[in-house]
């Protein structure tokens, strides 16, 4: 088994000062959480391993957040490791996973560094990543174990509707029982301003499994913690096992402190979502003063966007130049690639800097596009 080699590691090992790169909020400091109880509390923990299925009041507390019984529950290290646990718990030798392109890459990558055969579903710019569910069963096969859609998707932020999983759940049952289908809600909370939070799919249907996490929304990725919920007790007991013969628990100390999060849960979120919101206009502008550059999709939620470069201004050269300036200059981007796009496409992060910062890096940007194609145009091959 061989994971595929991705350059999105450069993201936690090489960081560049302006970070257009993250698909995270705004990093959360202890401070914002700290006080005399807390002081207290954490004086005093026992640093025992943890249980199988994880910190039963945070279960509980995240079995609120999502109107579901503590037991469909299990905590994980990271909505990354529920992914994980997902399939080493359904899939066998020779199984299909089926997910869609472009993604968060583990999700892709996954799939193949478990030895389990890769189907990916081609989402598009131009159809703004909708998916097309009558091509998504045309690829499903009796081997097909599991189906992993992403709601808000990185790298675009866009959202399947509830009638689309709805369809898919419903269709799944029918012909393929032995599917499940893992809708993975990591950016679920990360909405704009006043938005309306995106509704959960936990507890609406015994064939979808919800993945999460606190990494994105509360600025937390750091924690390591995230929450896999199934109304399917067979498939949550296998859960609970997998983890513990893979990590044994969740580090207490993460745990302790995911659950002062939660405990301030609103104010934490709030300010993340003005912080968005601001960074979301100031992207809407950039991309409008560079209409003839670059175009966008709008995303619903998660501060992260997918930008395109205009092929009629950045041929394969421009392009290239393009990423080498911006990294000349420390603007660090996450380049298509990643995500299994090409070079053209790039993730653009805007709820991770400072606003003052992102407006400084994105009038930055501004500048490279300009040089980028006008400094020298070899080619036009495409
Ligand atoms: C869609 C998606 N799912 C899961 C994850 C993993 O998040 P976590 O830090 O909770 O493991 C990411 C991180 O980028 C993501 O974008």
């Amino acid at each position: 088994m061989k994971f595929p080699i991705n350059d999105i590691v450069t993201l936690l090992d090489e960081r560049l000062e302006f970070n257009l790169a993250e698909s995270t909020n705004k990093d959360l400091i202890l401070n914002e959480i700290w006080d005399d109880e807390f002081s207290k509390e954490l004086k005093n923990l026992k640093l025992e391993y943890g249980t199988s299925k994880g910190n039963k009041k945070l279960r509980e507390k995240i079995g609120e957040k999502l109107n579901v019984d503590k037991n469909q529950i299990v905590i994980t290290n990271g909505a990354v490791f529920g992914i994980f646990l997902s399939m080493l718990c359904l899939c066998e030798n020779g199984d299909e996973v089926i997910t869609v392109q472009p993604n968060f890459p583990p999700s892709m990558d996954l799939i193949e560094g478990l030895g389990f055969k890769r189907v990916l579903i081609k989402l598009s710019f131009e159809e703004e990543y909708q998916i097309d569910i009558n091509k998504l069963f045309s690829l499903i096969t009796n081997k097909t174990r599991l189906i992993i859609l992403v709601s808000p998707l990185n790298p675009t932020g866009t959202i399947h509707s509830k009638e689309e999983i709805l369809e898919i759940s419903e269709r799944l049952n029918n012909q393929y029982p032995n599917c499940k289908l893992i809708i993975d809600e990591t950016y679920r909370e990360a909405t704009y301003g006043d938005n309306d939070v995106i509704k959960t799919y936990a507890g609406l249907r015994e064939n979808i499994i919800t993945i999460s996490s606190l990494s994105k929304s509360y600025g937390t990725p750091g924690l390591r913690i995230g929450w896999l919920q199934s109304s399917d007790q067979k498939f949550v007991e296998q859960v609970g096992v997998a983890k513990t013969n893979t990590v044994i628990s969740n580090s207490v100390l993460d745990e302790f402190v995911a659950l002062k999060v939660l405990n301030k849960e609103f104010e934490i979120l709030e300010n993340r979502r003005i912080h968005s919101i601001t960074g979301l206009e100031l992207t809407k502008n950039w991309v409008e003063q560079n209409n003839e550059l670059v175009n966008w999709t709008e995303p619903k939620a998660g501060a992260l966007c997918c930008i395109k470069l205009n092929e009629k201004r950045f041929a394969k050269d421009n392009i290239e130049e393009f990423y080498s300036l911006s990294k000349a200059i420390g603007i660090q981007i996450a380049n298509g690639e990643w995500f299994g796009e090409p070079k053209r496409y790039f993730r653009l992060g805007f709820g991770y800097l400072d606003t003052e910062k992102l407006d400084f890096t994105l009038n930055k940007l501004s500048e490279i596009l300009i040089k980028a194609t006008t400094n020298k145009v070899n080619s036009f091959e495409l």
